[in-house]
């Protein structure tokens, strides 16, 4: 199976979203999230992105040059824009590991919300992930899950910039677990 790598943005409270979308406009945010999500040095190869279906009603679209997945369990018919829906994070992850998938995907990020986070950080499918940290009070009402610390640790990573950002005078910085071996 493929390993699986949750990515999120939150704030002081581990706030992530509100009334179905995000609770901060930081645009500069968003093109490190679409980075990190696009990249990759296989060529031929896209990354897979994997979200909820309320996280993927919160997009304007489809997230571009990545294999977009949403999990459902009532979804009758494949929205636009949408290349897989999955019943299941398990079977999602299982579908893009086998054949004809397995080749046309590199890696595997997750995209929220709440519930798939907590599946993910528990699996011992997930060694990596990437958490950017708003250094400021939002109202919110879906929140990242408590993840144990002891099991990951912070490291440097040289596509990721370890000083603090700032934008619309919101200092927010980009962290980087992995699983300790
Ligand atoms: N700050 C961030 O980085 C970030 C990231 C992502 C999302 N968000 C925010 O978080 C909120 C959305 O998150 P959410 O937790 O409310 O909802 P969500 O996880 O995006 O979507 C929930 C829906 O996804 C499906 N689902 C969830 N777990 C599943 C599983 N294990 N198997 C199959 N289907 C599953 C179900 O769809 P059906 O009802 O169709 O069965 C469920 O109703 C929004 O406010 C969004 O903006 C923030």
């Amino acid at each position: 199976m493929k390993t699986i790598i949750p990515i999120a943005a939150v704030c002081n409270d581990m706030g992530i979203g509100v009334n179905g979308m995000l609770p901060w406009d930081l645009p500069k945010e968003s093109d490190y999230y679409n980075r990190i999500t696009s990249d990759t040095k296989k060529g031929g190869k896209q990354n897979a992105v994997v979200m909820g279906r309320k996280t993927w009603n919160s997009l304007p679209g489809r997230l571009d040059g990545r294999y977009n997945v949403v999990l459902s369990r009532h979804l009758k018919e494949r929205p636009t824009g949408v290349d897989l829906v999955a019943t299941s994070l398990v079977d999602a992850v299982k579908q893009l590991s086998d054949p004809p998938l397995a080749d046309k995907v590199d890696k595997v990020f997750i995209l929220g919300g709440s519930g798939i986070y907590k599946e993910s950080v528990e699996s011992p499918l997930c060694f990596r992930i990437y958490l950017t940290r708003i250094m400021a009070d939002y109202e919110c009402d879906t929140f990242f899950p408590e993840f144990n610390t002891n099991l990951f640790h912070l490291v440097s990573d040289p596509d990721v910039p370890c000083e603090i950002q700032e934008e619309k005078g919101i200092q927010y910085k980009f962290e980087v677990y992995e699983k300790k071996v």
